[in-house]
């Protein structure tokens, strides 16, 4: 590493529609490099639709990689270390302006509101395979 400074993480929302770091993410991205940074842990990436956080969160799959790639290529030529972060936003997944997760363990401590429990059926439909969460409004 050429020093010790290490940007950290900060979600920018400006992914393009299909998740793939957009003209604006590459100048944010860009600007950082040129502060002189020796690392620059990216911000939270989200490895499928349903857990992104918001709809412009970065999202890594087959088809916006090739983004991912020149993005991490431009930081190289900065002589930067790049550090990934994938994540699934949990119960805060809201990939479409609404809560979609469901939540295994009912904490009383967490707002009820915002998830909804996951049903034995789906457990066991998802143990046999195949299933897709159905979206919720959270309300169910
Ligand atoms: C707008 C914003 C977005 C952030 N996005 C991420 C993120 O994507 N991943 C992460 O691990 N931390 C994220 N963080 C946390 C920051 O990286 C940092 O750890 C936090 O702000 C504490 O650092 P500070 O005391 O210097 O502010 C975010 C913080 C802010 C304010």
């Amino acid at each position: 590493m050429k020093n010790r400074l290490l940007a950290q993480p900060i979600e920018g929302g400006d992914a393009g529609e299909d998740g793939a770091p957009s003209e604006r993410t590459f100048q944010r991205y860009e600007r950082l490099a040129q502060g002189g940074s020796g690392m620059i842990w990216m911000e939270s990436i989200s490895v499928n639709e349903e857990g992104k956080s918001t709809p412009r969160q970065l999202w890594i799959k087959e088809d916006t990689m090739k983004g991912f790639g020149r993005l991490v290529k431009n930081l190289h030529s900065h002589h930067v270390s790049v550090i990934a972060q994938l994540t699934h936003s949990g119960r805060n997944s809201n990939p479409d302006g609404k809560h979609v997760a469901v939540c295994a363990y009912e904490n009383p401590l967490l707002a009820r509101e915002r998830f909804r429990m996951i049903t034995d059926g789906e457990l066991e439909a998802w143990h046999r395979g195949g299933l897709i969460w159905p979206a919720t409004d959270g309300n169910g």
